[in-house]
């Protein structure tokens, strides 16, 4: 059975992605930042008949990553997916606070990369998959502006995701950046285009390909690889 960690799993696409994996016969972690926000994938992992099980960490706190991994222990997962990431304020770089602007690179740049960093030696080497979400927003090519701050903070999560594949060459890890549609979650609020499912079943389907021709790259969950 293949295994999963999927980081930020309390709502919305990352919560979907336990789904999609669990009902693919994947055995599943899924992290909340939490208690408090853990009640529907509690739900979940408790209907799951084992498959999914619940686990704690911030990314934007290396303390709480440190600690993830140490109670993970020697587990070696075929799919670590970060997929926590905020939206941010609707500014500009005149606009913006330091604070702000801090606040969101941490979360959506620094964190994500960081905890792959920590969380590295609990990927299957050769076999396995590290994948970041980020947002075709991130692409500097296709940049038509507009969402300057949030667009900011995922293309410099591609560039450490770039730089996390140099580094881990000789691992063999395949590492993906994932722009997963627009969605109907919190964060892409009501209009988005598709659902949470339509979502997470393309983007795991995206990952069992990848897993079969270790390819990095930029994809949507249609599969179509996207400029950087
Ligand atoms: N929705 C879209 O249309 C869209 C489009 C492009 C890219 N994305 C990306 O897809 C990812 C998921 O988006 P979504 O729409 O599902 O967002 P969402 O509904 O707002 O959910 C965000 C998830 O990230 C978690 N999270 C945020 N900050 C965290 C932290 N510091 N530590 C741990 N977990 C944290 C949240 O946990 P809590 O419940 O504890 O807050 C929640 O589980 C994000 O990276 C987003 O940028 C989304």
């Amino acid at each position: 059975m293949p295994n999963a960690l999927i980081i930020g799993a309390s709502r919305g696409i990352g919560r979907g992605l336990v789904e999609e994996f669990a009902k693919r016969g994947w055995s599943v972690v899924g992290t909340v930042r939490s208690d408090a926000s853990a009640g529907d994938l509690k739900m979940l992992a408790k209907d799951s008949g084992g498959k999914v099980t619940l686990e704690q960490v911030d990314t934007t706190d290396a303390a709480s990553g440190a600690a993830l991994r140490d109670r993970l222990g020697d587990a070696q997962f075929d799919l670590i997916l970060v997929n926590a990431g905020v939206g941010g304020p609707q500014s500009n770089p005149r606009t913006v606070t330091d604070a702000e602007f801090s606040a969101l690179f941490i979360t959506n740049a620094l964190g994500p990369v960081r905890l792959a960093e920590i969380l590295a030696k609990s990927v299957k080497p050769q076999t396995g998959v590290v994948a970041l979400m980020t947002s075709q927003l991130g692409s500097i090519g296709g940049n038509t502006g507009g969402t300057e701050l949030y667009r900011a903070s995922k293309a410099a999560l591609n560039s450490f995701t770039r730089s996390f594949a140099a580094r881990h060459k000789d691992k063999g890890l395949t590492v993906l950046s994932l722009h997963p549609g627009w969605v109907r979650t919190d964060m892409g609020g009501p209009n988005a285009a598709i659902d949470v499912a339509t979502s997470a079943r393309g983007l795991a389907d995206v990952v069992e390909r990848a897993q079969a021709d270790r390819g990095d790259g930029f994809f949507d969950y249609a599969g179509k690889e996207l400029p950087w």
